[in-house]
């Protein structure tokens, strides 16, 4: 497929460049009604606030804990509040409305109080074995659903979009976290069209599953939230504009626990747990002097054994990660930074954007103190879904390939855009954008399946799968089909040109970028019936519809 070419910051020629797509130049006829509309979506964008806008350099904050209002062993119980809070937050400007999540006990005139930026939700912390029971309290202007990103929840308490909960309204999620659920998950909206702007506002938060036998239990322990935030000149939290809806929404600030390049301090050894909690932002993650780091675990907890010698790790928006910092031998200092990574943006006018340059996240200093202790070789077993030499064939099989079409008689119908969101824009999952009462695939409970993600769109889209890790078993470029007759000992298949990589070592993930051309193949098994989604976690892509539904029975 030829490299689109899209918007530009003449309207004349972004609806000569729109019009260039072959699929679209026969509607040109009875487009140019509606270009009116777009030229507001394209243009009426207030202009931003200066990336300098917010403070930097304070001291890392600490993420708020939830507090357990349970005194029964092995039980969760908390109230969780979304709300819009005001908070002044650049200088002569009027209060910025962020809406967050807060404790039910949340005391309303705290927040008053100056802020660095958005406020995260509170950390969920809780063990392997708990039944969790969360009351959500919805008092935004909209619905909403708190949804367990990666965890293996029933899905009627998972926060489909399906299950929406009203303004003003409130229910209760409960769930049981089982063995080996040991990881790091958060929380979000999920309502369908409105989850991009439930997140950009605000609305997230960290949850983290602890194990009994934890090996790294003694190490020290960081959380790194990363968010991003737009933010017009006059303090207001802008909507999404056409390059949002188009190519995910980037803020000018990212933000580490809710503040631009705070400061930290190593002075031992530290396991990091890094979020990317963006709405479309990939994290490159990376110190800027190039120094090493482990990965010890992506999103469904810890990996068999560490990696070392890390110095460079993508997490695309949903990702998560844990890390080992060191201190190091004697004073240094660096910064943490999200290092230039293309995703093959859309440009305005031909071809792609340039990827973004890099952007410091925290300022790092290290100042050791002490003998760091020597990291366990073994961190716990991972079992492979699938045994090495099975055949991949024998396993049912899930196709999902990512797409993408522009309708210009859709966007421009009168009453098209709701939250001004393009309807004509879409991204698809098997051609179809997402249906409600639609389900994409049914799948048995307890079988393990072979799933292939082709993306045969131009730019990197995350798919994520709801209620299950799974495992990533092989990632191949150049081929046009979608399916595989491989087994797991590392064949190279498909048409020619194709290169097929093992993926080289196990993890429990749920989210996976798929890059443009490339097909993904995972493991994956789900445990209760019901329904689940699986989407982009671009968030204004899953709300443009490149979402679909699998049925477990
Ligand atoms: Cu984090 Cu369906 O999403
Ligand atoms: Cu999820
Ligand atoms: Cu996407």
């Amino acid at each position: 497929m030829k490299r689109r070419t899209f918007l530009s910051g003449a309207l004349s020629a972004a609806a000569a460049s729109l019009f260039a797509r072959p699929v679209l130049a026969q509607q040109r006829g009875h487009a140019m009604s509606g270009m009116a509309d777009m030229g507001a979506m394209m243009h009426a964008q207030a202009p931003l606030a200066a990336p300098d806008a917010l403070p930097a350099g304070a001291p890392l904050a600490m993420l708020r804990t939830l507090a357990n209002e349970s005194r029964e062993a092995g039980h969760f119980r908390a109230t969780l509040i979304a709300r819009p809070v005001a908070r002044p937050l650049l200088a002569g400007q009027p209060a910025t409305t962020f809406w967050q999540y807060d404790a039910g006990d949340a005391d309303d005139a705290s927040d008053k109080a100056n802020g660095a930026g958005p406020v995260i939700g509170p950390l969920i912390d809780v063990r392997e074995g708990d039944t969790v029971e969360i009351r959500f309290v919805n008092r935004l202007p909209q619905p909403s659903t708190i949804h367990w990103h990666g965890l293996p929840v029933p899905p009627d308490q998972d926060g489909n979009p399906m299950n929406l909960v009203a303004p003003g309204a409130e229910r209760v999620y409960r769930f049981t976290l089982p063995e080996g659920s040991a990881g790091t998950y958060w929380y979000h909206p999920h309502p369908h069209m409105l989850s991009s702007e439930q997140v950009f506002r605000g609305l997230a938060g960290p949850i983290i599953v602890r194990a009994a036998n934890d090996p790294l239990a003694a190490w020290p322990e960081r959380h790194v939230f990363v968010s991003d935030l737009k933010l017009a000149a006059d303090g207001t939290i802008p909507a999404n504009g056409m390059m949002d809806w188009m190519n995910g929404r980037e803020g000018q600030f990212v933000l580490v626990n809710g503040a631009r390049e705070p400061r930290i301090e190593v002075v031992r050894d530290e396991r990091w747990r890094v979020w990317n909690g963006c709405n479309a932002r990939y994290v490159q993650l990376a110190f800027d002097d190039g120094r090493a780091f482990a990965l010890v675990g992506t999103d469904g907890g810890l990996l068999a054994a560490p990696r070392e010698g890390v110095t460079s790790l993508l997490l695309a928006p949903g990702e998560r990660a844990e890390l080992i910092v060191r201190a190091g031998q004697g004073a240094s200092s660096a910064r943490l930074i999200a290092a230039q990574y293309d995703r093959r943006k859309m440009a305005m006018s031909h071809g792609s954007l340039p990827p973004a340059p890099s952007i410091a996240l925290a300022q790092v200093r290290f100042a050791p103190q002490g003998e760091a202790p020597a990291l366990p070789a073994q961190l716990r077993p991972i079992a492979p879904l699938l045994p090495r030499g099975a055949a991949v064939a024998a396993l049912a099989q899930k196709s999902v390939v990512f797409s993408e079409a522009m309708d210009m008689h859709a966007m421009h119908q009168p009453g098209a855009s709701r939250s001004g969101m393009p309807h004509g824009m879409q991204f698809m999952i098997n051609g179809e954008t997402y249906d409600p009462e639609r389900i994409t695939f049914t799948s048995r409970r307890g079988e393990v399946e072979h799933w292939t993600i082709a993306n045969r769109t131009d730019m990197d889209h995350p798919f994520h799968l709801h209620g299950t890790q799974f495992q990533v078993i092989a990632r191949e470029t150049g081929t046009t089909t979608g399916t595989t007759t491989g087994t797991t000992t590392g064949t190279t298949t498909g048409t020619t040109g194709a290169t097929r990589v093992d993926e080289p070592y196990l993890a429990w993930r749920d989210t996976v970028n798929v890059k443009p051309g490339e097909s993904v193949h995972i493991a994956t098994v789900q445990h209760a019936a019901g329904e689940r989604m699986f989407h982009c976690h671009i968030l204004e892509h899953e709300d443009l519809g490149m979402m679909g539904t699998l049925r477990v029975i």
